[in-house]
């Protein structure tokens, strides 16, 4: 990546210090074009993600590196919660009106089955705090959004793979908050189409993590989705025995169900290409059907994987070897949900072009490295380079202190799996 001498655009990263958010900010600061501001309140991360996110930042400047380019490898973190609009304000003041160029918001919470059971608690801090969020946004003359939307928002939908023009149909309270504060933001870019730009990125089933080792994710808990789950089993943090996988009846290829799992590093990427499509002379609002600048795209592989797959494919990258047994369907799964992800293809650029043995590889090399998440020490630079290149030993001994007796709960397929993530 080359030098710029353009001045920096500061963007806010909302939910920064998580999986996805550490990701994001990554790939901002590989460009050297923007000024990183993180707001997490740390509900589900660790600040010190964002010690190691800086470390990759400053470890791959160049040695000539200027200032400008320095200083966008150190991050703002604010300790925020968005649910307090005093707190937001607090944020922006700092920076002055027109001090942000624009805000990607991720920071939600995203367990769908805690969802059924705290709606309320979903509602406030999934639509209450982007309406509070824009509302600052709005006061400060900041009137660009990238906004984490889900899969879930199709419910069960009725053509594979999915297009953006599905009718939305989430099933959980989780789903329904990001079909809510997708409708949020279509409203505000109708009622102000000269003032609001905003695209919704609808996110498939992220996987992987960064090839260093430095970040990656680090569910607080039980992982609720297979991928992390089945690291967890392999580095010994989850001492079940045997997987449970929820149905092998499903109209499937081997019966399992099917999900779209596309690189985090892939993912992080379609974020930047949306950043960029809500600069002024961007083309991406010139086909809307009304004068609002407001899209949603599909940011998946389009390659559905099925769990009996994934399980093969972690096996291959662990060396574990895993025991699953089959039980009965779980209610709200959804057989397959694979991504038609053509329209950001063709009008963001945007392509996963990762495969899946890389994200069980560099997923593996994160929990190899991190057996206890980012309470583990910081693996040194030099073992940082590189991803395990070969499987490492199975554990021998238990690294994490969850209570034995906790029974597999879930194994994870996707956005509407329960208590499955996002
Ligand atoms: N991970 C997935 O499989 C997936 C799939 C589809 C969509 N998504 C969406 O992507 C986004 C990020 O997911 P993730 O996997 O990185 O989750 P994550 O839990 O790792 O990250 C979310 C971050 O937001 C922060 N946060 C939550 N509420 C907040 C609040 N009120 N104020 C400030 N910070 C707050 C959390 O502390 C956390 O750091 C979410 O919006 C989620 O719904 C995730």
């Amino acid at each position: 990546m080359s030098t710029t001498s353009e001045p920096l655009k500061r963007v806010i990263v909302t939910g920064g210090s998580g999986y996805i958010g550490s990701h994001v900010i990554f790939a901002l600061q590989e460009t050297r074009r923007y000024k990183v501001i993180s707001i997490d309140n740390h509900h589900n991360s660790h600040p010190k993600c964002l010690d190691r996110v800086a470390q990759i930042a400053r470890d791959a400047l160049p040695k000539d590196a200027s200032e400008q380019d320095k200083d966008t490898a150190e991050i703002d973190a604010h300790a925020c919660d968005l649910t307090k609009p005093d707190e937001i304000r607090g944020v922006f003041e700092r920076y002055g009106k027109g001090g942000i160029w624009g805000v990607i918001h991720i920071a939600a919470y995203k367990a769908v089955g805690e969802s059924t059971e705290k709606p309320l608690l979903y509602y406030a801090n999934n639509v209450g705090a982007t309406v509070s969020l824009l509302q600052v946004m709005s006061e400060y003359g900041c009137t660009r959004m990238v906004y984490s939307s889900s899969a879930t928002v199709y419910g069960t939908p009725p053509i594979i793979p999915i297009p953006e023009s599905t009718r939305l149909k989430a099933d959980s309270p989780y789903g329904k908050t990001k079909v809510m504060s997708e409708t949020v933001l279509e409203d505000l870019c109708t009622a102000e189409p000269e003032r609001w730009r905003a695209l919704s990125l609808r996110y498939f089933n992220p996987a992987g993590a960064h090839p260093s080792g430095l970040i990656g994710e680090d569910p607080k808990g039980r992982p609720g989705n297979l991928l992390p789950l089945l690291a967890h089993m392999a580095v010994g943090r989850v001492k079940d025995d045997k997987l449970r996988v929820f149905g092998n009846d499903y109209p499937t290829p081997d019966g399992t169900c099917v999900r779209d799992y596309l690189h985090v590093i892939d993912l992080a990427k379609g974020h930047l290409l949306a950043l960029t499509a809500l600069a002024d002379d961007s083309k991406v609002f010139d086909n809307c059907p009304t004068a609002a600048r407001y899209k949603a795209y599909n940011l998946g592989k389009g390659n559905g994987m099925s769990v009996l797959q994934i399980v093969e494919a972690m096996r291959k990258a662990t060396g574990y070897d895993f025991k699953y047994e089959i039980i009965g369907r779980r209610r709200g799964d959804v057989p397959d949900l694979t991504a038609d992800p053509s329209l950001a293809q063709k009008e963001l650029g945007f392509f996963a072009g990762q495969d899946l043995q890389t994200m069980c590889r560099d997923l593996w090399n994160w929990q190899t490295k991190n057996p206890n998440g980012y309470d583990t020490e910081a693996p040194s630079p030099a073992a940082a380079q590189q991803p395990t290149s070969v499987p490492a030993p199975q554990p021998t001994a238990p690294t994490s202190d969850e209570p034995k007796s906790q029974p597999i709960s879930s194994i994870a397929s996707g956005p509407t799996a329960v208590p499955t993530t996002a």
